[in-house]
């Protein structure tokens, strides 16, 4: 009885409109390099008070409100790294999630926006035809103690054509409103629910949405160089260093910034690869976060993959990657000694067209990348990552969070499990 009320709450959340576009008091814990937490506190007043286990502290200011480049930000971020240990957090009046250093539960989405771009507009109005707000709701209810979003969460580019009513009245460009109708609005439950890891997408970079991320997102500090205001700087901007955060005594995340990875021969990226090589010594097992696959396919089947930007092929260590940009779900497990490989685009923006359930002979997202298990999907929805006992199991759910496809994590394949 309590779970068929349970369900039926649920319902009546999602289909609810989407919440308006005005704004209260934004706030979030994002985990930075080495799982160091930080809160963000986006406000039009001042920077409040926050209390760590109830001893108060000012937050500074990250970045004021201004113009630049065209974009338009009226809203103060303030920020505070969070003390190791802390049993509560609450900024201004908003009660906030602790970092878990042990999280088992991890809900992990990617490309979330309403797109307006070109000749190609989602209908931002209807939580159907955009159910980023439906897709956060269901990770919410699955009570995870991490979230991860793997980019592109800036989708509202250009202006909704008149007469359009799917899009009609949606802010867009790069300023904050086009940010808080894209995300901060539609992810307010899930960003109660637990501390996120932000990866950059190419949404973000700083020809796009990139000042957003700097001001919002982003884990490392913020300067005018790393702000994405003035292009002399982009050069730099645009790439970030790679970063390790454990999630247990044995495991941990590598959260690498591909944002600006059209270019594979680009130095920068072989330059990190080598970080990322570095970094995963440190642990005998690694999850690999970035953008762009490594080794995926896009729609009608086109190879897709960040391969040729490393000197060498991933570190022994990483056993499993994740990813988005592409807009479907993929696993790809491969019998040439590559990480088993999750393409987890599918939260939100308008799916891609589905790939074939068979791939054909010969299909390899690299040269010598050959595919043994494969799967994918053009259903809207997200994965879940649980430690169970010892293991990962890995499962792409729908976007009411009910389990379509899941597999168990050994070594670096991912063994497929039946579904009650
Ligand atoms: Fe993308």
């Amino acid at each position: 009885m309590v779970r068929i009320m349970k369900q039926a709450f649920l319902a009546l959340l999602l289909s609810l409109p989407p919440l308006s576009w005005g704004m209260g008091d934004i706030a979030y814990v994002l985990i930075g390099a080495d799982g160091s937490g930080h809160v963000r506190f986006i406000t039009r007043k001042s920077c409040p008070n926050i209390l760590f286990d109830g001893k108060p502290e000012k937050m500074a200011v990250r970045s004021k409100p201004g113009n630049a480049r065209g974009s338009k930000f009226q809203t103060l971020t303030c920020e505070t790294q969070v003390p190791k240990g802390v049993k509560s957090i609450i900024a201004g009046k908003v009660w906030l999630p602790v970092p878990v250093p042990g999280p088992r539960r991890i809900v992990l989405i990617g490309d979330t926006g309403c797109r307006m771009k070109g000749n190609s507009f989602q209908a931002c109005n209807d939580p159907e035809k955009w159910p980023f707000r439906q897709v956060s709701l269901a990770a919410a209810a699955f009570k995870p103690d991490l979230v991860i979003h793997v980019g592109d969460y800036h989708y509202r580019e250009s202006p909704c054509p008149k007469g359009m009513k799917g899009c009609s009245k949606s802010p867009y460009g790069y300023g904050f409103d086009a940010w808080n109708a894209d995300f901060f609005s539609p992810a307010a439950k899930l960003l109660k629910a637990a501390p996120w890891i932000f990866v950059r997408g190419n949404h973000e970079s700083c020809f796009r949405a990139g000042q957003g991320w700097f001001r919002y997102l982003a884990p490392d500090p913020f300067s005018p160089a790393r702000s994405c205001d003035d292009p002399a700087n982009d050069a730099s901007a645009d790439y970030s260093a790679p970063y390790s955060v454990p999630i247990s005594p044995d495991t941990q995340l590598i959260v690498f910034d591909s944002s600006k990875s059209s270019d594979a021969s680009d130095k920068h990226y072989q330059d990190e690869f080598d970080t990322v090589g570095k970094l995963a010594k440190a642990l005998p097992h690694g999850f690999f976060l970035s953008h762009h696959p490594v080794l995926g396919f896009a729609a009608g089947l086109h190879p897709i993959s960040l391969q040729s930007s490393m000197h060498e092929s991933f570190p022994p260590e990483i056993e499993a990657a994740f990813h988005g940009h592409v807009h479907l779900f993929e696993s790809l497990d491969f019998e040439s000694g590559y990480p088993a490989t999750f393409v987890a685009g599918n939260s939100g923006t308008s799916t891609d067209q589905a790939l074939p359930e068979k791939l054909p002979a010969g299909a390899e997202p690299a040269p010598s990348a050959k595919v043994g298990a494969f799967f994918s999907s053009e259903k809207i929805g997200f994965m879940t990552l649980e430690k169970v006992g010892g293991v990962w199991i890995f499962t792409e759910r729908d976007r009411l969070g009910k389990p379509e496809w899941a597999c168990t994590l050994r070594g670096r394949q991912c063994e497929r499990i039946g579904l009650k």
